[in-house]
């Protein structure tokens, strides 16, 4: 959805009408944290200052595509200015697909390379029975790399054991960052444990406007324990495109930049100061493309959170 939904009919209009009466004439001067620049917005991994653009690349679905398609995504991502690519030893064939693209394209340098792992046996039925050690070395040979930019827990699976191995694969530079991912309300508080126990550098939590669960204890202890956090379901998978269908923007979207709902969602979860960077899913090249702009321009400051909101809940919601 690259293009702004238009008003449909009189209930829209009534709609727009109450966004402008809500946002008045000023809203230009309250958006804004940023200076516009050229390329993405980036933010500092707290651990060691290494910047990422504020918008990547999520991969659970690629075991839909085609290499061709999948090499023309990667190679658009990095035209574009974005890095960051997260998969999974758990997304079927995607590490492969990635591992393949990344080969032929010659970009292996190019991009922060983020995969998951887990101990085998959990409460989600995921993993192999490789265990932890075998399930990396498949990774590493799946990704055709001697080196992961960043290793995380899928779903806190095996934590307790995975967590001294991945200590040792990170002091032998076979990994560069170390992280734990959830993607489901009910793993939030073992998510807050974890980042209290482990030395990690990364998390990575759902969250999206219609979901801030995150942001009453998960957010303030990333800062906290200065842990950089990549979102997923940014998009709610999808679930948000399909409610906003049919609703205008806000009129003060182009103010910031913002031309299409997908923009709106991603914009609004990566300006929350704890996050580092969105990892929405495509696999259609004009869906990359609408999320990649999403990290150009500037970023909401807190008053424009609060009025996205306000508009998602009364206009749209
Ligand atoms: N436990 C975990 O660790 C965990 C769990 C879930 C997800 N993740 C990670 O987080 C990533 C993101 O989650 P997700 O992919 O499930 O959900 P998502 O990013 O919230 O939504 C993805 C969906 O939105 C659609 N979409 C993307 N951009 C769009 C646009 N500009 N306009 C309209 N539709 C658009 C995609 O369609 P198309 O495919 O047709 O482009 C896809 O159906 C995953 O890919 C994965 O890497 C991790």
């Amino acid at each position: 959805m690259a293009k702004t939904s238009v008003s449909s009919g009189r209930r829209g209009l009534l709609r727009a009408a109450l966004a402008a009466c809500v946002f008045p004439a000023t809203a230009k001067q309250a958006f804004g944290t940023a200076a516009p620049s050229a390329g993405p917005i980036t933010k500092a991994i707290p651990s060691t200052g290494e910047r990422l653009p504020v918008i990547g690349l999520g991969t659970d679905a690629f075991y839909r595509s085609e290499q061709p398609a999948i090499e023309a995504e990667i190679g658009r991502m990095v035209q574009l200015g974005g890095t960051v690519i997260d998969t999974a030893s758990d997304y079927g064939d995607s590490e492969s697909l990635i591992g393949d693209a990344l080969a032929t394209l010659g970009l292996r340098r190019q991009i922060f390379l983020a995969t998951k792992l887990t101990a085998g046996g959990g409460v989600f039925g995921i993993g192999s029975d490789l265990g932890g050690e075998g399930s990396f070395q498949r990774s590493l040979r799946r990704l055709r790399t001697e080196r992961i930019d960043l290793l995380q827990v899928h779903n806190l699976d095996g934590v307790d054991r995975l967590m001294p191995l991945m200590q040792r694969w990170k002091q032998a530079g076979q990994i560069r960052y170390i992280g734990v991912t959830v993607s489901v309300q009910w793993q939030h508080d073992q998510l807050v444990q974890a980042m209290r126990r482990y030395p990690l550098d990364f998390i990575q939590v759902d969250y999206s406007i219609s979901n801030r669960d995150a942001e009453k204890v998960i957010f303030p202890t990333a800062l906290e324990r200065k842990l950089a956090v990549l979102v997923d379901l940014p998009l709610g998978r999808a679930s948000l495109i399909r409610e906003a269908q049919g609703h205008p923007l806000p009129p003060w979207a182009a103010d910031i930049g913002i031309s299409s709902w997908s923009q709106l969602f991603l914009k609004y979860v990566i300006s929350h100061p704890a996050v580092t960077c969105a990892i929405p899913g495509s696999t259609k090249l004009a869906h990359l493309e609408d999320n990649q702009a999403a990290a150009r321009g500037v970023l909401p400051d807190s008053g424009a959170r609060e009025r996205m909101q306000r508009y998602w809940r009364d206009v749209v919601g």
